[in-house]
């Protein structure tokens, strides 16, 4: 990987307050699963442990924000946390310094990161020109507050979609769009079918939504009255999911009600408002879809030409997973906060090049859909998401907490 991104080797040095503040009010753009926005940053001022006194970093998770049922490995969390990571460091970097992590102890809500700040440019590090060109940063803040998901329609773009792969892959050597990296921090970007992401969205969207307690942490999340200050906070607006307002209307008089709520109604409500999103299209192409075609070709990569064809003639827009090597165990929270960190930058590569992302987790957390989107049973699914120009002029956008 771009090594000076995560390991970046100059000194420790001292933020200003308005510096620190800079940082945090941009870091809380990054993406967090139900824009839950789990993590808890402090900057503290380190005197006693170097000669010079610099500015370290704690980041810790709120309990109260995680998804323990929806997430109960707390991979999204640390996902997210590893997004939080690298938007501070995109941020730190546009004024000559660096993140550079210390230590990583605990795991989910418990899960501590301690950090440095260090000055970006490491003598003798940046010598040849590839390395002069890794510690270079492509982003700047305002990208880290402009990139935002779009649930509306996206349309497929080839050429950018290009662009962003190959600028994403270009940063990290050990990623690939077409060959398994070794090591388990490789990552692997694939580009699936319509038909192949269609039935597996199709089998995630019935195992998630008739899981009960996957729908009521859901329900906890869902801002549907605009009215309530919580709407311009966190959460997954009424705008955003882009439910009518008289449904979202009409769900939260449900909700409102309290506990008693009749439950199914608002499931089928929130169903009838999702599959209003996702399913036309999905119901179109799953009646038309080739599906002996699907099953022999469990994925294909961007040189699928025909996987492009098809998907520029639908005007769906690119159904793309990144894939994270099975073997072993579970990645550990170091890894998967790099992971994190990776997802985010491609994200913002996305962007970059006019492209916005609709993700779909439920893709990877129900194992049969998962299973559909990897071509290689040693290779499952971390992120799940479309890309595409998106269609509205205006998307909306998420909250965030002050
Ligand atoms: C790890 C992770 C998983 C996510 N999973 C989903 C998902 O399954 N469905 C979805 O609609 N959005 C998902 N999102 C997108 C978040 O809901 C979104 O980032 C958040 O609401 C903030 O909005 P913004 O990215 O537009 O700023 C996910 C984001 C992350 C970082």
């Amino acid at each position: 990987m771009n090594e000076a991104h995560h390991h970046p080797a100059g000194r420790p040095t001292l933020l200003s307050p308005a510096e620190i503040t800079r940082v945090l009010d941009t870091a809380r753009f990054a993406p967090s699963a139900h824009n839950t926005q789990p993590w808890v940053p402090e900057f503290r001022t380190e005197e006693a442990r170097t000669p010079e006194a610099h500015t370290a970093l704690v980041l810790r998770v709120d309990p109260e924000r995680t998804l323990p049922v929806a997430d109960p490995r707390h991979e999204d969390l640390t996902l997210a946390l590893g997004c939080w990571l690298e938007a501070a460091a995109i941020t730190l970097r546009q004024n000559g310094s660096d993140l550079r992590i210390d230590a990583v102890t605990g795991n989910g809500p418990d899960l501590h990161v301690r950090a440095t700040v260090v000055e970006s440019a490491p003598d003798g590090r940046a010598q040849t020109t590839s390395a002069k060109a890794a510690t270079v940063e492509t982003f700047t803040p305002a990208d880290v507050r402009d990139r935002c998901v779009d649930r509306g329609r996206l349309l497929p773009d080839p050429a950018a979609l290009d662009r962003a792969l190959t600028a994403w892959t270009a940063e990290d050597p050990r990623s690939s769009r077409a060959e398994s990296g070794d090591g388990d921090a490789a990552l692997r970007i694939v580009e699936v079918t319509e038909a192949v992401w269609s039935r597996a969205a199709g089998l995630s969207r019935y195992a998630l939504l008739s899981s009960a307690p996957v729908f009521e942490e859901t329900l906890a999340w869902l801002r549907l009255d605009p009215r309530e200050p919580q709407y311009r906070e966190d959460g997954l607006t009424a705008d955003t999911l882009r439910i009518p307002a008289p449904l979202a209307r009409g769900m939260h008089a449900l909700v409102g009600t309290g506990r008693s709520v009749p439950t199914h109604l608002v499931h089928r409500l929130v169903r009838a408002a999702a599959v209003g999103v996702g399913g036309t299209v999905d119901r179109v192409v799953r009646r038309t879809g080739n599906r002996r075609r699907a099953d022999r070709s469990p994925t294909s990569d961007r040189y699928d030409v025909g996987a492009r064809f098809r998907a520029l003639s639908r005007q769906n827009p690119h159904r793309l997973a990144l894939l994270v090597p099975t073997a072993g165990s579970a990645p550990s929270p170091t890894v998967l906060l790099a992971h994190g960190r990776r997802l985010y930058r491609l994200w913002l590569h996305l962007a970059g090049a006019g492209l916005r992302v609709n993700v779909a987790s439920e893709l990877k957390d129900v194992p049969e859909a998962a299973r559909r989107l990897t071509p290689d049973p040693r290779l499952r699914p971390l992120a799940a998401f479309s890309a595409g120009r998106s269609r509205d002029q205006r998307v909306p956008r998420a909250p965030r907490l002050p």
